[in-house]
């Protein structure tokens, strides 16, 4: 069991990748008031999650620098030093990589190379976590799904993500790089980008009850998703980062309550108090990467970390939906 002291981070250094994005900038806020020195590597690459908003309440408290992982010198100047780097910079939209590889190729996979051989060279002794998907899995061979299952993923960011991690665990055990590795399920809760519908689904259907307009459900609705308060997934990503039992391991970080599409939406309306929706057809690149049914076994997190999720789906979606009902202004465009 791991216990997060309010002092385990006061004083410690920390460089989070991706730090202006939805899961980087809370982790960010949390730990800056936990009292860590945080540094913030972000590029700001247009239409991606990055939101200067996003730090507002800890914006005099930590360092950012605007810089993209792939710039080597810059990285193998920000990793010295660091006590942990939390890398979770990435092009994070699995229907653009069905159209356009590259950025996946070389952001996630090129530029987690770049971090860790920065790492290699300069500061060997910091500890890493590592946030890649539960769609490195693929399809369910069966449900629950847990870490011993096959990967077969359907999509390149997918690929990347899958081949992010397997870089990262060279580095654990070849060069001693002490490095968690989470598969991340669907996260919602404050802080999402909310222009597009490409990324975020949970969120999207916030925005689009929000604005009282009609909520699309794809198929019949029936696919189940576990659905995580980002609250929760930053929790499982600060005590694994203390937990000495999880380094070099895999874990999936997600919620053992699954959902329907169609009660997720319902859900969303009843909370809100507006919007409405309708069946629709999936489009053809949603329907070719569509993996079914999933819910992550949460087992091996549980067990080691003495994780769990606390926030129920009716309490995170009234949180989310007061977050953006206050910063509206600051999210609904660019
Ligand atoms: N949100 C989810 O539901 C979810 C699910 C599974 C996995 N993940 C993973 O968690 C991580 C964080 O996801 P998120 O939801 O916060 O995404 P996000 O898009 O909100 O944040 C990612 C951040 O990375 C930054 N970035 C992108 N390319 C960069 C580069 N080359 N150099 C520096 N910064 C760069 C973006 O500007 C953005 O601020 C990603 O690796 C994502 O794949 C997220």
């Amino acid at each position: 069991m791991v216990f997060l002291n309010p002092d385990t981070f006061a004083g410690k250094t920390v460089l989070i990748t991706g730090g202006m994005g939805f899961i980087g900038s809370n982790l960010a806020i949390r730990l800056a008031n936990l009292g860590a020195q945080v540094t913030i590597v972000d590029s700001m690459i247009p239409d991606y999650g990055g939101n200067e908003f996003n730090l507002h309440p800890v914006r005099d408290r930590v360092k950012i620098n605007y810089c993209d992982i792939r710039d080597v010198s810059a990285v193998n100047y920000l990793v010295r030093d660091q006590n942990f780097v939390f890398h979770l910079a990435g092009q994070v939209c699995h229907l653009m990589s069905l159209s356009n590889p590259f950025p996946d190729i070389e952001i996630n996979i090129t530029g987690t190379a770049v971090v860790m051989e920065a790492l290699r060279k300069y500061n060997k002794d910091a500890v890493v976590v590592y946030t890649g998907t539960r769609g490195q899995y693929g399809p369910s061979v069966s449900l629950p799904v847990n870490e011993e299952a096959p990967t077969n993923p359907k999509g390149i960011y997918e690929i990347s993500n899958l081949t992010a991690e397997k870089i990262i665990k060279v580095y654990n055990d070849v060069h001693g790089i002490r490095s968690v590795l989470l598969r991340l399920s669907n996260i919602y809760g404050p802080r999402s980008q909310m222009m597009h519908s490409r990324f975020g689904v949970c969120n999207w259907f916030v925005r689009v009850a929000m604005d009282n307009q009609q909520i699309q459900v794809f198929g019949d609705g029936s696919i189940l998703r576990d659905f995580l308060y980002v609250d929760d997934c930053v929790d499982a990503i600060l005590k694994t980062s203390i937990c000495d039992k999880a380094y070099g391991e895999v874990f999936n970080v997600g919620n053992d309550v699954a959902v329907s599409f169609l009660d997720l939406v319902k859900t969303i309306i009843s909370v809100a108090g507006q919007g409405s929706w309708k069946f629709a057809e999936f489009s053809p690149e949603r329907k070719a990467q569509e993996p079914g049914d999933f819910i992550s076994d949460i087992g091996k997190i549980s067990r080691c970390a003495g994780w769990r999720p606390k926030v129920g789906l009716e309490e995170g979606l009234a949180l989310t939906l007061d977050y953006y009902r206050q910063q509206k202004q600051h999210y609904w465009s660019s």
